[in-house]
């Protein structure tokens, strides 16, 4: 018997019973489009495998525990140092299990590849507009992600129990105890008496293998099922429109590239992890809530968050035998709070805004809808400016700067800059618009100088290729929303203020440079 017809036997095998090639034939041949930056989902997808794989291996020796142990392992600087079993057990799989300490740094790198390929995909998913209906809830569903992945990063950085561990701990039990009235019982309630007490690494570790990885299978398996279901969004271009999909099938195209794609990242991760160090806790020492050092960092993900609650001016109010911490309850709950409601809000807002309830499957080119650029450009200088002072020490310390001059340099940073990015990037926004319909009208410039009969220069065009012209003319331009303040039968319409402020906002978001006409269009073709 050949291998071909024992595969055979064993498909037919499997089909009599389950029925499921009519299934896999139908699904396998799903086309799906082709660009980059659908890539970056599944280098999150990817890197979510890598964590699970390497996470597993480095639960086989981790000890979460807050059992006070004495040192006697292999690395001689912390030999006979008291420390709890959980750092204990992270020093000994640092130095003594094989491969451990590679393992270690593939989970640590995993995390933060997973958090920045989690935020390149959300990126490519707002600038795009591919949250517009019907994929609102998909939005919904990678927000969920995103809040996730930060939390599970945070606590995965902190169960070795070092001093860097801890201090972040410490910051989230502040946080948690800035809750005005219930806080401080909330803090005794998550760490089972007062800091930090003895049950927190058992509570968190249960939290980061088992609830949070359980949440973050299903929510990515609807998050996939949904992309299957509503189809895959793709830019535009000749003979893409609202109802159809140009790609390749899955199978055998998107299968090979896919299953090639795992390695790469995989490899990527394994080669960083085998070079680059990572999270060296032996080097902090152990937690000892009395110390801190210099020169704490959180990882990136979290590090905008620590940026914000040290650029925060000491407020406090005491009120009724209570305390108010506004210097953590602002930066620590409220703001992180109303961004990421409305970063949630946001598929919904737009559509407010500009009224526009249609399904959209063809991607806007971020030039296009100026706006919604410009808000994702004063969002990342927003966290830019913020991740910039949770490295103030660093900064301080390595460009002789004073601690204090960065602060300040970014509590006005914070306030300034991202509305400048807002302007500057609808700016350019608009200039990239005027840039297209130049080029539409009067073709590539060729660089090649031309002498007229007549003595004068002139620079030779060349008329751009219709797949081109199409691309650059086949948006829409909506016009703004028209919102009256007094409706058709002479009646003031409710709401007048709400409607003032839609308006406002529908005007500024339609803002563009008029695109070229197809009369236009016609005209250039006959000349
Ligand atoms: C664990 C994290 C995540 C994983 C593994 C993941 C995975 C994926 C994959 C593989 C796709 C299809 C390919 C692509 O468009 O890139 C996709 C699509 C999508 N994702 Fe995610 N994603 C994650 C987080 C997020 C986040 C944070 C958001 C936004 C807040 C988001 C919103 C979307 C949307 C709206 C689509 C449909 C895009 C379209 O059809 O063009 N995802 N996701």
């Amino acid at each position: 018997m050949t291998t071909e017809a024992r595969l055979g036997s064993v498909a037919n095998y499997v089909d009599e019973r389950t029925g499921a090639a009519a299934w896999m034939k139908k699904n396998l041949q799903k086309v799906f489009p082709d660009h980059w930056s659908f890539l970056l989902g599944e280098v999150a997808l990817y890197s979510f495998v890598i964590l699970l794989l390497s996470g597993t291996f480095l639960t086989f020796w981790f000890d979460p525990s807050q059992r006070e142990v004495i040192y006697d392992g292999s690395y001689e600087p912390l030999e006979g140092l008291k420390m709890s079993a959980a750092y204990a057990s992270t020093l000994h799989i640092s130095f003594e299990v094989r491969g451990g300490l590679l393992m270690r740094q593939i989970n640590h790198w995993a995390a933060l590849i997973f958090m920045s390929a989690i935020v390149a995909h959300m990126m490519r998913v707002f600038f795009t507009g591919a949250f517009r209906k019907p994929r609102e809830g998909n939005w919904i569903i990678g927000i969920g992600l995103l809040t996730l992945g930060i939390v599970e990063g945070f606590l995965g950085y902190s169960l070795p129990d070092d001093l860097l561990s801890g201090t972040g701990i410490r910051i989230a039990e502040a946080i948690i105890q800035a809750l005005p009235v219930v806080g401080s019982y909330l803090a005794y309630f998550a760490f089972g008496g007062a800091f930090p007490g003895e049950a927190f690494i058992p509570r968190i570790y249960t939290v980061h293998v088992l609830l949070l990885p359980g949440a973050f299978l299903v929510l990515i398996t609807v998050h996939l099922m949904l992309v299957w279901y509503q189809k895959h969004t793709q830019f535009p271009g000749p003979g893409r429109t609202e109802k159809n999909v140009v790609g390749y099938p899955l199978m055998p195209t998107y299968m090979a590239k896919a299953g090639g794609f795992f390695f790469i990242v995989f490899g990527v991760t394994a080669f960083l992890a085998a070079v680059a160090s990572i999270n060296p806790i032996w080097l902090f020492g152990p937690y000892t809530p009395g110390q801190i050092t210099a020169g704490s960092q959180p990882d990136w993900y979290m590090g905008w968050l620590d940026g914000l609650v040290r650029m925060a001016p000491p407020i406090e109010t005491h009120a009724f035998g209570h305390t108010i911490s506004w210097n953590i309850l602002i930066p620590g709950l409220i703001i992180p709070g109303i961004l990421f409601t409305g970063m949630a809000l946001y598929p919904f807002i737009e559509s407010w805004i500009t009224g526009d309830k249609r399904e959209h499957h063809l991607l806007d080119r971020p030039r296009n809808a100026p706006n919604r650029t410009a808000l994702g450009a004063m969002s990342l200088t927003f966290v830019m400016v913020t991740l910039l002072n949770g490295g103030n020490d660093i900064i301080a310390t390595h460009f002789d700067l004073s601690i204090n001059q960065i602060m300040w340099g970014t509590r006005f940073g914070v306030l300034i800059l991202p509305p400048l990015a807002f302007v500057i990037t609808k700016r350019l926004c608009l200039s990239l618009q005027r840039a297209d319909r130049e080029l539409v009208l009067h073709g590539r410039e060729t660089g090649t100088l031309l002498r007229l009969p007549h003595g004068e220069f002139v620079e030779v065009h060349e008329p751009i290729s219709p797949e081109k012209a199409y691309l650059l003319t086949s948006h829409e331009q909506a016009p703004p929303l028209e919102l009256p303040a007094i409706d058709a039968h002479g009646v003031k319409r409710a709401g007048a203020l709400r409607n003032k402020l839609r308006s406002r906002m529908s005007i500024a978001n339609a803002e563009a440079i008029p695109k070229v006409s197809a009369t236009e269009l016609k005209e250039i073709e006959h000349h």
